[in-house]
């Protein structure tokens, strides 16, 4: 054969991949294909694989007879946006998109070239798992990935989607990276199957159940997004590359935008009822305010008394933290401060600054919450805010009651901006509940206890739960409007683009985990 005809027909095959009927059973599942994804991942043209024509070297089990270039998986790099972004895609059609040895190395030399360029990986995930004829080799390919992502996380963004199985052992390398989307249907995580489930606790569950995509975006929270189909899943990943720097030494990208910096909102001095605990939507706030109302919510089924994600300033990128009125409350509770938490170590890790929004009556009250353990995790939520150097703004729009105030990006840990609405009640508890404790033996007393609560509530109100005794103290930098609300954050982050900060030097904090 002609060395031209030669790389040709090794390219075709790579191309075949598992050959047309797995391909044809891919799309029956409406899934695409490996090379579809990358494809439809990065800007038209751009993809560039590499390894193409690796293949396994394993001599058991007759696979020496079924050599498929590329074993597997689809690696390279591209555009998207225009910067660069490093991938692999698992190939189902080849032995199930199981990891190889070979497969593996595959993996690792892309991780280490986006880290060594400083962009970022993306992992298509559709696979069996380790491959089972290779044993050990397997499982040690594995390891060598999740080195690779401890080593990555905080220095490139890593995001994971689950587009098939992702099961066993496999689960923790996208549980180490820093967002995990999943394709509605056909995508699962576990650590073991529902068969082995059902022979050692004898319970009966399905594989939807236990790992599907809502399974893990409203239960679990092991993922960050859920997508309705493929093509979703990887417009989803675009977009939130596009509010992501490079790597931990970059700032994240501008976008111009028409939205005037300016812009006013009057419904937002209508957004906090008269009533104290008449609950409203915060999410109303968040995209009264941000550029063009454009919000990308992360994990948005998940603990939903707090609500994270992305979205911009004057084009800047910001992350966004915000308790929810309507949803418990807006207590904090122990789903709500991982998930905070979390979220606030990857914007500080990936210079992103923080904006929160404050309306918080406390943690939530319980045994459940106790027992669960509420103390080390909402600490883990204090740590964070209190660690990260990125800039930092707040607003408190209604509630800010007990250590919830200290913990939501308060001015003593070292917040830059602090803004209060008129309508901020910031104090140890609420009204109510101080009244309860202060005048005890008064109400006990009294033969109609209402009219003393009401007269004592009131006169605490006044005293004590609104913003200016903070802003008497400094807590609070600026009583401002609820309509300019968008202005004020604007301006006070143009104040802070050049911030520096840092912790005292350490091999690395002690997050109570
Ligand atoms: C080798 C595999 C494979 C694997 C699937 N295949 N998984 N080959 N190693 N792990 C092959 C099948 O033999 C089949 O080949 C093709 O891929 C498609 O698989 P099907 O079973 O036909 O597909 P489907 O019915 O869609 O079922 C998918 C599946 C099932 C649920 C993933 O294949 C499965 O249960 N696979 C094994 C999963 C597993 O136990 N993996 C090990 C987990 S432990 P042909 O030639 O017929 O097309 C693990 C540890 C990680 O991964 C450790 C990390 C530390």
């Amino acid at each position: 054969m002609h060395p031209r005809e030669k790389l040709a027909e090794l390219e075709r095959l790579a191309e075949l991949g598992g050959g047309e009927a797995r391909l044809r059973k891919q799309h029956e599942q409406g899934k695409l294909t490996a090379r579809e994804r990358v494809e439809a991942l990065f800007d038209p043209g751009s993809f560039e694989e590499i390894d193409k024509l690796v293949m396994h070297r394993c001599q058991d089990f007759g696979m020496e007879r079924q050599l498929v270039p590329g074993d597997g998986v689809v690696a390279g790099h591209g555009r998207i946006d225009g910067r660069p972004v490093y991938a692999f895609a698992q190939d189902f059609t080849v032995f199930g998109g199981s990891l190889s040895e070979t497969n593996a190395a595959k993996i690792v030399k892309i991780m280490d070239l986006a880290m060594k360029m400083g962009a970022p990986i993306v992992g298509l995930n559709d696979s069996g798992g380790a491959r089972i004829q290779e044993g050990v080799l397997s499982l040690g390919g594995y390891a060598d990935i999740f080195l690779r992502n401890t080593l990555a996380s905080g220095v490139i963004p890593q995001i994971s989607a689950i587009m098939g199985p992702c099961a066993g052992g496999a689960v923790y390398s996208p549980a180490i990276t820093d967002f995990i989307v999943m394709v509605e249907g056909t995508s699962y995580m576990f650590v073991t199957g529902p068969d082995v489930i059902r022979t050692v606790t004898h319970e009966e569950v399905t594989k939807e159940e236990l790992g599907g995509a809502l399974t893990h975006n409203a239960m679990s929270g092991v993922a960050h997004f859920t997508v309705p189909d493929d093509r979703a899943c990887l417009r989803l990943v675009r977009d939130l590359l596009g509010y992501l720097p490079s790597n931990n030494l970059d700032e994240p990208p501008v976008r111009e935008t028409v939205d005037p910096a300016d812009r006013e909102d009057e419904t937002l001095d209508r957004l906090v009822p008269e009533s104290p605990n008449q609950p409203y939507d915060m999410l109303d706030l968040v995209h009264a305010v941000v550029d063009d109302g454009v919000f990308l919510e992360v994990q948005r089924l998940y603990a939903q008394n707090v609500i994270v994600g992305f979205a911009r300033l004057a084009g800047r990128p910001v992350g966004v933290v915000a308790n929810q009125p309507a949803h418990l409350a807006g207590t904090l509770d122990i789903d709500a401060s991982l998930k905070a938490a979390r979220f606030v170590r990857f914007c500080d890790a990936f210079n992103v600054p923080l904006v929160t929004f404050e309306d918080v009556p406390g943690f939530l009250p319980g045994t459940r919450q106790e027992y669960g353990g509420i103390i080390k995790h909402g600490a883990k939520l204090l740590y964070a805010f209190a660690e990260a150097t990125v800039p930092k703004v707040t607003v408190i729009t209604r509630k800010a009651y007990g250590g919830a105030y200290c913990v939501m990006s308060s001015k003593h840990i070292r917040t830059d901006a602090n803004f209060a609405w008129p309508s901020a009640e910031i104090a140890v508890m609420g009204p109510e509940g101080a009244v309860n404790i202060l005048y005890k033996r008064e109400l006990e007393a009294a033969t109609n206890p209402e009219p003393l609560r009401a007269q004592k509530v009131a006169e605490f109100r006044e005293k004590l739960a609104n913003p200016y005794v903070a802003a008497s103290r400094g807590f609070v930098d600026e009583v401002i409007r609820p309509r300019e609300t968008r202005r004020k954050l604007i301006a006070a982050l143009a104040g802070l683009q050049n911030k520096r900060d840092r912790n005292p030097p350490k091999k690395h904090g002690n997050i109570p985990l």
